[in-house]
């Protein structure tokens, strides 16, 4: 899937920048260039990364904490 239409970039390739290090918006955008234009991807740029941060944890307590934040629905579902 396409993640940033500005510059083509995929949800893999920013799922690999994350893996070798990226740990911003703005990491991605230095690594790829995804963001840095419209900035119309830049919520799921955010988004992926904070998810990335709650799997590495590997507690579905840190994805309500950190996703949950972001979105609305598991912020719902969260005890
Ligand atoms: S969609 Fe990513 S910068 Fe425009």
């Amino acid at each position: 899937m396409i993640v940033c239409l500005c510059h083509v970039v995929s949800d893999r390739l920013i799922r690999a920048h994350i893996s070798e290090g990226a740990r911003t918006v703005e990491d991605l955008g230095e690594a790829c260039g995804a963001g840095t234009s419209c900035g119309g991807c830049q919520d799921q740029l955010a988004q992926m990364l904070v998810e990335s941060k709650c799997h590495a944890a590997g507690t579905k307590s840190a994805c309500r904490e950190g996703c949950a934040a972001r979105t609305p629905q598991l912020a719902s579902a969260a005890p």
